[in-house]
C-alpha cells in the first residue's frame, strides 16, 4: 500500500520534469515574448502538476499504514489461549473467535408473561433496566462467570473453555435461569449461532417447546429485527397463543445464504442449558453436566485464590463483600473486551470527503458495555493499567493493537467504530474521525508503567521484548506526531486542536482533550495554550526515556524535551497565575458569556437558545476555571517534590467550597463560574463539578509519589492521599451496593452514580487504589 502511493509520487514528479525539459529542447529561434510565455505555462503546469501531485499525496496520507513491522505478531489460532472468547461486549452474552470473519454464538431472551412490554432482551442497554448483570468473575483466558438480573429472573451464565487442536478446541456455555419469587414460571431462551458446531444439552428443568429456523440476517447490527420478523403465533394447548419460529421467506432468494440460525426454547424454570461448541479433534471431550459444574467450581475457587494473592484485599483489611465487589469490577473490564474488525471513517484537511482507513482488528476493552462498546484510545490507557495488572500478556496485546492503528502521520484515530454492530450503536456526527485530533497519550504512559513495575517481562529475548521492540518506532512516531501537531504558539506551550465557536455553546467543547466540556479559553484562538496538553507532553517524553531505556536505545531526545518540559520557571511563565496561586490554560478569553433565548424573526423560526457574550474578551490565563486542568503538574509529577508550587497546590486541595467532596475530588471547583452549567440548550454539563474517577485515580497516585519521596510536602501528600482513597472507595462501593453498578461519574453533592452504567471502564480503577498500587 505505501509503496505502491510512494511510486505514483514519483511517476507523477518524473512526468512533470519530462514535461518542462521537452520544451526548452526545442532549439528554433523564437521572439522573446514567446519564449517567456512558453516557460511561464511550463512553469505554471509544472506547479499544477506538483500541486495536484502533492495533493493526491497528501490526500492519502490520512489513511496509509505506518511503514513498519507490525506490533501484532500472532492472532487467530497461534494465540491458542485466548482464540474463542466473550468478545462481544454489547451483548449481554455472546462468543466469538479472534478471526476477522468469525461465526459470532449469542443468547437472547424473553419472559412469555411480559413480550408485549419489555421485548426481547440482546444488546446491553439500559433501557431494559436491569437492576443488575455483569461478570463477577472472568479471567481474560479460560473461564468467566456473569449473572444478570431481569425480575423475576436471574440468569447465571458461564463458560469453561478447553483450548488446543488445530482448530481452536472447545468450548461449553451454560446459561442457568431460575426464578426469585414464582418457581415454573415460563421463559423464553434463544441461542443463535451456526447449527452444525453447537449441541444444546439440557441440563435441568423443562423443556416446553422447540422451534428453530435457517435464516438470513441482512448483517450482525439486524439480528434481533431479523429474529422478530420469524416471529409466527401459533396455537398451543397449554400457553393459547405462543410465537414460535417459522421459515425464513428471504431464503426464496437463491442470492441469500444460511447466516442466521435461532433457536427458541420455551422452559420452566429453574432450567440449565448446556451449550456445548466442539471441533473434535482434541483428545479430550468437551464439557457438559455434572462434570461441568465440578471444573466449574474449580475455576471459581481457583480464581478467588489467584485475584487475592495479585491484589491482598483481604489482607489489607477489606470484607469479604467489598473484595468481591472489586472482583466483579475487574471481571468485568477483563469480560468486557472485545474483538473487533473493520474500517474508521477518517478526514483530513486534504480529503474532501470522509475515506475508509484500512481494514484492521482491534482487540481492546471497553469504557461501558451499554453505552461505549467499542475501544477508545485514552480510555485504553487507563483500562492497561489494571488489565495489564491482572494479565501482562493481554494488556501487551491489546496495546499492540492500537498501535498498529497507526497512520503514516503518526496518528491513531481516538474512537473506533469497527464493523455493523458497532457502528449501530454511534450517532452519525461522532462517526469520522478527524487526523488532526489528538487524545491524550494515556496508553504510552501505561506502556511506561508496565515496563518500570515489571522490568523482568522485557528482559531480553523474552516474549513481551520482541514486542516492546517492534512497539518503539510506532511509539515515537505517536509521540513526535504530538509534538508537532499540537504544538502552540509560544515555544514550549501546546494547543489542543479542534475547538470551535459556534455561537450556541457557553463555553466551545474541547472533545479531544478527554475532559469534552470543561471550561477553556472562552473564544478559541491560536494564541491559546493548554497546561494539561503541556503535562502530557512531559508524561510521554518521561515514558519515552523509561521505555528507550529498557530496550537500550538512546534516550538523549526524550530526556532533552522531558527536562524542557519539567523546567519549573518555564512552565510558571506559561501557566502560572500568582494572582490566584494556580495553574491555568491561557487564550482570549471572558468570563462574561451566558446562555439567552433568541426569538426568531418569524414565527416559523421559532425560538433557540444562543449564547451572549456580555463583555469582550483578553488575552489571559483562564483562572476562573479552576479543576482538574489546574491540577495536573501535580497529577503527571511534573513538579519537584520540593516545589513550592506543589505546597500550594495541596494546600488548598482540601478545600470544601474548591475542588474537594467527601466523594473524590470534583472536576470543577464549586467557585467557578460555569460550575455546574449547561453548554448548550441540550448539553448538561459533564466535566464542570461532577467526580471523574480516572483523574482522581491519578490524583491519589501522584499523591503517593509526592508521599514517598520526600521533601517538605511528603506529611501533607501522605495524610490526603489517605483521606482521598477513603472517600473514593468508600463511595464507589456503597453506589454498587445501593444500585447494582459501576457508573461513568458521580455528583459531587450527594456521591450518586450519574452518566451511562455499568461503566466499568476507568471506574474500575478502584480496584488498584484498593490495592494501593499504581
Ligand atoms: C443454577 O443457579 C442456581 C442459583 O444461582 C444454583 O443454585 C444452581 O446450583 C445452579 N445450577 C447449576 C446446574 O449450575
Amino acid at each position: 500500500m505505501v509503496k505502491h502511493r510512494k511510486s505514483n509520487l514519483q511517476v507523477k514528479h518524473s512526468n512533470t520534469s519530462d514535461a518542462s525539459g521537452s520544451s526548452s529542447e526545442n532549439t528554433k529561434p523564437r521572439s522573446p515574448i514567446v519564449t517567456v510565455w512558453k516557460t511561464t505555462l511550463g512553469v505554471l503546469c509544472l506547479i499544477i502538476a506538483v500541486y495536484i501531485g502533492t495533493l493526491g499525496y497528501l490526500e492519502t496520507r490520512v489513511n496509509t499504514p505506518f511503514d513498519g513491522d507490525k506490533a501484532v505478531q500472532d492472532s487467530g489460532l497461534s494465540v491458542p489461549d485466548r482464540y474463542w472468547g466473550t468478545y462481544r461486549p454489547g451483548v449481554y452474552f455472546g462468543l466469538k473467535n479472534r478471526e476477522p470473519r468469525s461465526p459470532v454464538f449469542g443468547m437472547m431472551w424473553y419472559e412469555l408473561a411480559a413480550a408485549t412490554h419489555k421485548g426481547i432482551r440482546h444488546w446491553c442497554d439500559q433501557n431494559d433496566n436491569l437492576p443488575s448483570y455483569g461478570w463477577i468473575r472472568h479471567d481474560g483466558f479460560t473461564f468467566g462467570e456473569q449473572t444478570i438480573s431481569d425480575p423475576p429472573h436471574n440468569i447465571v451464565t458461564t463458560f469453561i473453555k478447553t483450548p488446543g487442536g488445530e482448530h481452536g478446541g472447545h468450548w461449553t456455555a451454560r446459561i442457568n435461569v431460575t426464578s426469585v419469587d414464582k418457581l415454573n414460571a415460563a421463559f423464553v431462551l434463544i441461542w443463535y449461532g451456526a447449527l452444525d458446531e453447537v449441541h444444546l444439552v439440557p441440563h435441568q428443568g423443562k423443556l416446553l417447546h422447540t422451534s428453530y429456523a435457517d435464516a438470513h440476517a441482512p448483517g450482525l447490527h439486524l439480528l434481533k429485527e431479523k429474529y422478530y420478523s420469524l416471529l409466527k403465533v401459533e396455537k398451543h394447548p397449554a400457553f393459547g397463543r405462543l410465537a414460535v419460529i417459522g421459515g425464513d421467506d428471504e431464503l426464496n432468494d437463491k442470492e441469500k445464504e444460511v447466516n442466521f440460525v435461532p433457536i427458541q426454547m420455551l422452559v420452566e424454570t429453574p432450567f440449565v442449558l448446556d451449550v456445548v461448541y466442539t471441533t473434535e479433534d482434541l483428545p479430550t471431550p468437551p464439557l457438559k453436566g455434572e462434570e461441568y459444574t465440578k471444573v466449574l467450581e474449580q475455576k471459581r475457587t481457583s480464581f478467588d485464590t489467584r485475584f487475592e494473592e495479585e491484589f491482598k484485599l483481604k489482607e489489607k483489611g477489606y470484607t469479604e463483600t467489598d473484595a468481591a465487589i472489586a472482583k466483579a469490577a475487574m471481571s468485568n473490564m477483563i469480560g468486557g473486551i472485545g474483538y473487533f474488525y473493520g474500517t474508521s471513517r477518517v478526514q483530513s484537511r486534504y480529503t474532501r470527503e470522509p475515506v475508509p482507513y484500512w481494514k484492521a482488528p482491534l482487540y481492546t476493552g471497553v469504557p461501558s458495555r451499554s453505552f461505549f462498546p467499542r475501544g477508545f484510545l485514552w480510555d485504553e490507557g487507563f483500562h492497561g493499567l489494571l488489565i495489564g495488572r491482572w494479565s501482562p500478556d493481554i494488556q501487551m496485546d491489546i496495546a499492540a493493537h492500537w498501535l498498529d492503528l497507526i497512520n503514516v502521520e503518526g496518528w491513531i484515530p481516538r474512537e473506533q467504530i469497527l464493523g455493523s454492530e458497532a457502528l449501530a450503536r454511534v450517532p452519525k456526527e461522532f462517526v469520522v474521525q478527524s487526523n488532526a485530533a489528538a487524545n491524550p497519550p494515556m496508553l504510552l504512559i501505561q506502556i511506561a508503567n508496565m515496563v518500570k513495575r515489571r522490568p523482568h517481562i522485557f528482559q531480553r529475548d523474552s516474549k513481551h521484548r520482541r514486542t516492546l521492540d517492534r512497539m518503539f518506532p510506532r511509539l515515537q512516531a505517536w509521540y513526535n506526531w504530538f509534538l508537532n501537531s499540537q504544538k502552540g504558539a509560544e515555544p514550549t506551550s501546546y494547543r489542543w486542536r479542534g475547538r470551535e465557536e459556534d455561537g450556541l455553546q457557553l463555553n466551545p467543547k474541547t472533545l479531544t482533550s478527554g475532559l469534552d466540556d470543561y471550561p477553556r479559553a472562552s473564544h478559541p484562538s491560536n494564541i491559546e495554550r493548554h497546561v494539561d496538553l503541556r503535562c502530557w507532553m512531559y508524561a510521554a517524553a518521561d515514558a519515552m526515556t523509561t521505555i528507550a531505556d529498557m530496550l537500550q536505545r538512546d534516550t538523549s531526545k526524550f530526556e532533552a524535551i522531558r527536562d524542557q518540559l519539567g523546567d519549573e520557571e518555564l512552565l510558571n511563565e506559561l501557566h502560572w497565575s500568582s494572582h490566584t496561586n494556580t495553574y491555568a490554560d491561557y487564550g482570549l478569553h471572558t468570563d462574561g458569556v451566558k446562555l439567552v433565548r433568541q426569538v426568531g424573526k418569524t414565527p416559523a423560526e421559532g425560538s433557540k437558545v444562543v449564547r451572549s457574550v456580555t463583555s469582550p474578551p483578553q488575552e489571559k490565563l483562564v483562572t476562573s476555571a479552576f479543576g482538574y486542568i489546574s491540577l495536573f503538574p501535580m497529577l503527571l509529577k511534573v513538579l519537584k517534590p520540593s516545589s513550592e508550587k506543589l505546597g500550594k497546590i495541596l494546600e488548598v486541595l482540601d478545600k470544601p467550597e474548591l475542588l474537594w467532596s467527601p466523594y473524590g475530588l470534583r472536576s470543577l471547583s464549586k467557585s467557578a463560574p460555569l460550575y455546574m452549567k449547561r453548554n448548550t440548550e441540550h448539553d448538561p454539563p459533564y466535566w464542570r463539578g461532577q467526580v471523574w474517577i480516572n483523574i482522581n485515580y491519578l490524583a491519589v497516585s501522584a499523591l503517593k509519589h509526592y508521599a514517598g519521596t520526600g521533601g517538605p510536602h511528603a506529611a501533607r501528600a501522605q495524610q490526603l492521599h489517605t483521606r482521598l482513597k477513603a472517600n473514593l472507595v468508600g463511595n464507589i462501593i456503597s453506589q454498587y451496593k445501593k444500585t447494582g453498578y459501576l457508573w461513568e461519574q458521580y455528583s459531587d453533592q450527594d456521591g450518586r452514580g450519574s452518566g451511562c452504567k455499568p461503566f466499568t471502564g476507568w471506574t474500575a480503577l478502584f480496584v488498584l487504589m484498593m490495592a494501593d498500587e499504581y
